[in-house]
């Protein structure tokens, strides 16, 4: 009964779990803001949502962009750019894809017809010179011009344009995310005429919204190189890790109604998640939205009653410790060393002890302000420590792990 297609919790990435939890900001953000401004014609910035790995970002967006096609939208898939690839090219397919929603290929005007061709040669061959030379157009204008005319369309037809591009941190070539950046940011940024019934000519920015989600380093790029420009054009959120809190109302329905699970034989069966084990599931998996659906899977299949008990959370914790485990080794691996240094060492000292100076003393460090930059890094970039008078963490996992016998749990399970 308690089997793999009956169970709602998903480690896996890149799908938008059943079992949702918090992210109200940015989902807010989206319908109350975003949404609103672009269908009204107003500029709104394009979102970058950064955060290091398993925190939701690609989640999130899919979310927002499931919700946006229920209204009606164009939104694209979410355009995954593996390391290696040509991203303009990628990004030029799915734009054609919007372009077929709009209804532009059965458009007579030549103009239209030219742009398309264009865009379908960039999407064929990407970026290469030879192209460029032999139209006299660099492709990514083409595609500014092609989003243009598709958002024309999103106007005529009430709709809001939304384009995810997922993996930015992979575009390494930085021509080409100069290129992207500049594509998809003078389309968010054209000011068009239309015309308004009784009113008149009202100039407007076109609805479209972009989202971009990544690793952090995508900040150094977009960040340090692209400048002001950027910034004007894009707003950046450091996704944190999930408020206990949030967790425990995901999970509160499970306790209150249960999950229904689909039966053959007609009868509804019903399993719920009894109290103590909902706030098993909380404690152990540190605000992880990873390893909070791996917590709830593991729980979900150690038993098979109608209720999961605690004793289910705590024997299916123990076989997915070795997870939990590589799930915050890679994130701490991925970090600098100065920056892995300056944390193990945080982590060393007792709370009250986490000044800036003290750690790095004991991370040896040769003068004090060496520590100036990974601590701003794992603060402002990385969302991983909080500078205040002493520092703190804010990713929990990572505090667990350096600071406990966390992902270990003291008690045995009840037999
Ligand atoms: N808000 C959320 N509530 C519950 N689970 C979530 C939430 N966001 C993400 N998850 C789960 O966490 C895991 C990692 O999410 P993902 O979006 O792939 O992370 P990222 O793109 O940041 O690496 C997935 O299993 C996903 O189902
Ligand atoms: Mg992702």
């Amino acid at each position: 009964m308690r089997d793999a297609l009956s169970n709602p919790f998903q480690p896996g990435s890149d799908v938008v779990p059943e079992i949702w939890a918090g992210r109200t900001e940015q989902l807010s953000d989206w319908r109350d803001v975003l949404r609103p401004r672009l269908q009204a014609g107003l500029f709104e910035r394009g979102r970058t949502i950064l955060g290091e790995p398993g925190l939701g970002k690609s989640s999130l967006v899919r979310r927002i962009a499931a919700q946006a096609e229920r209204d009606g939208d164009w939104v694209t898939p979410q355009i995954r750019l593996a390391l290696g690839t040509d991203p303009v090219k990628r990004i030029a397919t799915e734009v054609l894809r919007l372009a077929e929603m709009a209804g532009l290929p059965a458009a007579r005007e030549n103009r239209i017809t030219a742009l398309l061709d264009r865009v379908q040669s960039v999407a064929a061959s990407g970026v290469s010179v030879g192209l460029r030379d032999r139209v006299g157009v660099e492709p990514h204008i083409a595609l500014t011009e092609l989003l243009v005319e598709i958002g024309y369309a999103a106007i005529r037809q009430g709709a809001v344009v939304l384009i995810h591009v997922d993996e930015v941190q992979n575009i390494t070539d930085e021509s080409l995310l100069s290129q992207i950046l500049i594509s998809l940011g003078d389309a968010i940024t054209r000011e068009v005429d239309v015309d308004v019934p009784a009113v008149g000519v009202v100039t407007r920015s076109l609805p479209i919204a972009v989202y971009l989600t990544g690793l952090t380093e995508f900040d150094d790029r977009s960040g340090a190189r692209k400048g002001a420009t950027f910034a004007r054009r894009f707003a950046t959120t450091t996704l944190e890790p999930i408020g206990d809190d949030d967790l425990r109302s995901a999970l509160r329905p499970l306790i209150v109604s249960g999950w229904e699970l689909p039966s053959p034989a007609g009868e509804m069966r019903v399993v719920r998640l009894a109290p103590d084990a909902a706030e098993t599931i909380v404690d152990v998996c540190r605000g992880e939205p990873f390893l909070f659906q791996l917590a709830g899977q593991r729980a979900w299949y150690a038993g098979d009653g109608d209720v999961i008990t605690r004793g289910d959370v705590l024997t299916g914790w123990r076989q997915a410790q070795p997870e939990a485990v590589s799930h915050v080794e890679r994130i701490l691996e991925r970090l600098p060393q100065r920056e892995r240094e300056f944390v193990t060492a945080m982590a060393e000292l007792p709370p009250r002890d986490r000044s800036q100076g003290q750690i790095a003393a004991r991370a040896g460090f040769a003068k004090a302000t060496d520590a100036g930059t990974p601590s701003q890094r794992l603060d402002r970039v990385r969302g991983i420590i909080g500078r205040g008078k002493v520092y703190t963490f804010r990713h929990r996992a990572i505090e667990a792990f350096l600071t406990s016998d966390w992902p270990a749990i003291g008690e045995r399970p009840p037999r």
